[in-house]
This record gives C-alpha cells, sequence and structure tokens, in this order.
C-alpha cells in the first residue's frame, strides 16, 4: 500500500488539493480534520465545554464515529449513524476542533482508526501530525503551507459560497488563534517532518498547485 501524508495550517489548500490529487491517482483520500472535527461536534451537542479535558475524555467511549464514502467517493462522517458532515464545517466546530484535538487521550482514541484505513487502502491523508505520529513511514510527505492572509481569504470566499458568510477580518483571526493552538499544543503539535517536502501556495491557485504536487508525487513515486 503507498501512503501520501499532507499537513499544514488551515486554509492551506490542503483538502481540496488532496482530493483532487486522490481521483488523479484512484487513491482514497482521507481528511483527519473532519474526524476531529466530529468529535469536536459530539462535545458540542452534549453540552460539554471544550475545556474541561475530563468531561471530553470521559464522553470518547460514548462516541460512535465512522468514515463512509459516498457514490461521489466522498468521505461523510458519520457519528452515531447520522451523517454529520455538513454540521461539522460550522465554524463554531472548528473551535471545538482544535481545543479537543489538544488532548492526548482524543489523539490516541483515533490513532488506529487513521492507521487502518492506511494498511487497507492506497491513501492521501491530509491532516496536522500525519506525517510525524499517525503515519511516519509514509512514502511521501508533504507540508503544504501558505501566509495567514492568504488563508484567511481562501477560508472567507469557503465560507461565503457555503451560505454561512463571516467578516474577512474574524477568519484571520480565528485562523491566527487556530494555527497558534495547533503549532504549540503539547501532543503532536502541528510541524513539518524532518523528511516532509515544504510546498507554500501562497503564489499558487488550486489548478497550480495541482500541478506542483502531482509533479512532485510523480517523480517520487517513480523514483
Ligand atoms: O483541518 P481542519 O481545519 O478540518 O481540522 C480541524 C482541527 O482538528 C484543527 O484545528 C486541528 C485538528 N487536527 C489535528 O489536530 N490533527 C489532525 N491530523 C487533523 C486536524
Amino acid at each position: 500500500m503507498i501512503s501520501i501524508a499532507i499537513d499544514g495550517p488551515s486554509g492551506a489548500g490542503k483538502s481540496t488539493l488532496a482530493k483532487r490529487l486522490a481521483k488523479e491517482l484512484g487513491f482514497l483520500y482521507v481528511d483527519t480534520g473532519a474526524i476531529y472535527r466530529t468529535i469536536g461536534y459530539y462535545i458540542y451537542t452534549a453540552g460539554i465545554s471544550p475545556d474541561d479535558q475530563r468531561a471530553v475524555v470521559a464522553a470518547l467511549p460514548e462516541i460512535h464515529l465512522e468514515l463512509r464514502y459516498g457514490e461521489d467517493g466522498l468521505q461523510h462522517m458519520l457519528l452515531g449513524g447520522q451523517d454529520v458532515t455538513r454540521e461539522i464545517r460550522l465554524p463554531e466546530i472548528s473551535r471545538y476542533a482544535s481545543k479537543v484535538s489538544a488532548y492526548p487521550e482524543v489523539r490516541a482514541f483515533l490513532l488506529e482508526m487513521q492507521r487502518q484505513l492506511a494498511r487497507t487502502h492506497n491513501v492521501i491523508m491530509d491532516g496536522r501530525d500525519i506525517g510525524t505520529v499517525v503515519l511516519p513511514d509514509a512514502d511521501i510527505k508533504i507540508f503544504l503551507t501558505a501566509s495567514a492572509e492568504a488563508r484567511a481569504k481562501r477560508r472567507w470566499k469557503e465560507l461565503e459560497e457555503r451560505g454561512t458568510p463571516a467578516p474577512l477580518e474574524q477568519v484571520l483571526r480565528e485562523i491566527q488563534e487556530r494555527d497558534d493552538h495547533d503549532i504549540h499544543r503539547q501532543t503532536a503539535p502541528l510541524r513539518q517532518a524532518e523528511d516532509a517536502v515544504l510546498v507554500d501556495t501562497t503564489e499558487l491557485d488550486f489548478q497550480g498547485g495541482v500541478e506542483v504536487l502531482l509533479d512532485l508525487i510523480q517523480k517520487r513515486m517513480g523514483a
């Protein structure tokens, strides 16, 4: 099985690019952020404070999540059998996901699920710690980044298209807060694996990003 790990901060283009690359290569696309978001969503709907580590950890055994691939080939998240793919994208859930993902028990709870997918499929997996923790032996590791302003603009556009608009300054502030939280947490912080290739997408549009990454992957796979 071949695995490609793509890590980086939110809004660098990981999921849109990884989705397209997976299609081109015939690989399974695994969005691990969606898995953390599903935990965040559960905690939110259960009325638990995301700052209450003990309560979050105590809730884990109640959480039944499943990844399912629809006929559209897209990853759907099921929580207790219910499709929550759309709900987990709400900005409030981003905040919950970022908080609960800092707890080592939450990360341990999800580790095997992610590894199992890579054992049974050729995958492109995106997240924050795929190349460093989840799949340290991934065949190809990419660290995708872009300036905070460029990432905020993309997220802002995405929110508007989804019908949940928010002011650009607020989106930028939230991105910076999340970056700060993801980089400075104790467990599995966001960082570039030593053997990852750094790709900066600040000046690249979607097509440009696809070309750079596809070229890089094809060279590596051919090597
Ligand atoms: O990629 P995203 O914005 O959907 O991720 C949501 C949150 O989940 C993000 O704040 C960090 C966390 N996350 C993580 O800690 N590890 C991953 N592999 C993926 C996401």
